[in-house]
């Protein structure tokens, strides 16, 4: 199935996915734990989380983990239908809408990619052609 919506079953296994990848996290210096988990057009689903560094700007968000543990199990053809984003700072869920970059890679891969997360205003399931409008191009 190709459409852009996620049956409640589908959305709950993802979410699950995600949040399972929060106890993976190495955030040893911001403490805010990232999981993700993208679901591929193919049906697979691979987790992903932060991986911080002591060379902050070095560290990779959970997003492009789980989008890169996606390549490397299906190959250059993955495609992206949804990814499913959650965080956790010092034990309390925390808003967890994809960064900039993130956004820009999740596009990469299916510019009507659903990314479910946690907004300031409770559980959110939003196209990524809207959270990045013109998405970049190569
Ligand atoms: N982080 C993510 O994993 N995803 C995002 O979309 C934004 C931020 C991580 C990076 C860093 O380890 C921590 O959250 C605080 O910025």
């Amino acid at each position: 199935m190709t459409g852009p919506s996620l049956s409640p079953d589908q959305q709950q296994r993802l979410l699950d996915a995600a949040r399972a990848m929060l106890e993976k996290a190495y955030a040893p210096y911001s403490h805010f734990q990232v999981g993700a988990a993208v679901l591929t057009q193919r049906g697979g689903i691979y987790g992903g989380c932060n991986v911080e560094n002591s060379s902050y700007g070095l560290t990779i968000c959970a997003e492009r983990s789980a989008v890169f543990a996606a390549v490397a199990a299906e190959g250059p053809g993955m495609k992206i239908r949804a990814v499913a984003v959650c965080a956790l700072h010092q034990g309390q869920d925390q808003a967890a809408s994809p960064c900039g970059a993130c956004r820009q890679v999740i596009f990469e891969f299916g510019s009507q990619a659903l990314v479910l997360f946690t907004g300031p205003s409770g559980p959110q399931q939003v196209v990524i052609s809207d959270l990045l409008p013109g998405g970049f191009r190569l």
